[in-house]
């Protein structure tokens, strides 16, 4: 693939992994970033794991005029979006942000690619465009897309702008792929999940508790029709997900003119199974009481990754111990940092 790869929303959580990826892959990276939940600091983290740096711009995917700038200054040959939104109980409470950020700003990407004639892409798209349908069996990419929350739609809706881009004759080739729950952090410790403040996802919490910063986790409901009573979700390697997207990439890139795939390991793994996992991986206690269901909470939901293996050989390889081990390292390298 000719070109640069740009990595929008490249200083966060997924975005930056896919940099260093990518960067290690021998591709040309520009991190496109408005630091709004991430730190300037990252970009350089994956300068140093990479050996040597991506181009970093400060900006906003709904600012027409710096993305075209950023086109003409550099020749792009594919976009991975990673920037956008992505709390569900955030969305409930701004939706208007959330329309404005993930849809708004993805229909000026799409329109400046097309201005420069950029034609592939690769999306990140969400578990949550199923919605109840992806709960209590596989979820597989042919289920009705039926989102319960304002986050799921702003996802559902950009896939829907993709797809109809792409029958437009704009030539645009596009892989929407389907995240689960990614958790964990590259193996160096350097890279991670920063949540900021109170973190609403599972590991990140658990990672807290077990470093002491916080006295023990709530879990959100033990009556679930589960083995064990607690939510049981499909956790992916961080690292699993990025391999997935330089596959479709390259599957894209090659001609592929459209895909739509699930990144999930298709295991679920229930709250307490990660309680133990985590406590064994770190070697400390993880007090928790079990309290209230969360509103809106699927008893459990998981992916049918088969699509993913047989569009473009993608198969999930790291465990839940890996995830967790890896989580940990993150957290105790953080605290090192930033303490
Ligand atoms: P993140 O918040 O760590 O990263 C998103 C990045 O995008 C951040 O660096 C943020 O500053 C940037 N950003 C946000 N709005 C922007 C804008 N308007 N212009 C430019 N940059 C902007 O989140 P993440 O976990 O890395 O998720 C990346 C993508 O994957 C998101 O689109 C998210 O919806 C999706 N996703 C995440 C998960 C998950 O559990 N982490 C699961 C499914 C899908
Ligand atoms: C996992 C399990 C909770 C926290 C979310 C988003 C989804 C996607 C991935 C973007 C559930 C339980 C959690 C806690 C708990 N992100 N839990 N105590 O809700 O499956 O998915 O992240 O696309 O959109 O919805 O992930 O990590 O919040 O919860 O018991 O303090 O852990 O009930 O069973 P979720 P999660």
């Amino acid at each position: 693939m000719d070109g640069k790869v740009l990595v929008t929303g490249g200083a966060g959580f997924l975005g930056s992994h896919a940099a260093l990826a990518l960067l290690e892959a021998g591709h040309e990276v520009v991190i496109y970033d408005n630091l709004c939940n991430s730190s300037p600091a990252v970009p350089g983290r994956v300068a140093a794991l990479a050996g040597r740096p991506p181009d970093v711009i400060e900006g906003d995917i709904r600012d027409a005029g710096r993305l075209r700038r950023l086109f003409a200054e550099h020749r792009i040959g594919a976009v991975m979006h990673f920037a956008g939104l992505k709390s569900v109980a955030d969305g409930q409470a701004r939706p208007l942000e959330y329309y404005d950020n993930n849809v708004a700003g993805s229909a000026v990407l799409l329109a400046e690619m097309e201005r420069a004639g950029v034609r592939t892409l690769v999306f990140s798209s969400s578990a949550t465009v199923y919605g109840e349908g992806g709960g209590g069996s596989a979820a597989q990419e042919s289920l009705p897309l039926a989102p319960t929350s304002v986050y799921g739609r702003t996802k559902r809706i950009v896939e829907d702008m993709i797809r109809d881009q792409a029958a437009s004759g704009a030539g645009l080739r596009h892989a929407l792929l389907r995240y689960f729950n990614p958790v964990g952090a590259h193996p160096s410790g350097r890279l991670g999940e920063s949540p900021r403040g109170r973190p609403n996802n599972l590991l990140p919490f658990v990672a807290q508790v077990a470093a002491g910063l916080r006295p023990k986790l709530q879990v959100f409901g033990g009556d679930y029709p589960t083995p064990d009573g607690t939510g049981r979700r499909d956790y992916l390697h961080v690292q699993d997900l990025i391999d997935g997207h330089l596959a479709a990439l390259r599957a894209v890139a090659a001609g592929e003119a459209s895909l739509v795939a699930n990144l999930g390991t298709g295991r679920p793994h229930s709250v307490l199974e990660v309680v133990r996992a985590f406590e064994k991986a770190s070697g400390r206690p993880v007090p928790f009481e079990i309290v209230d269901r969360r509103p809106g909470d699927l008893a459990e939901y998981w992916a049918d990754p088969t699509h993913a293996r047989e569009l473009f050989g993608w198969k999930a390889s790291r465990d839940l111990a890996t995830m967790c081990v890896d989580a940990w390292r993150w957290q105790t390298h953080v605290m090192r940092e930033d303490a």
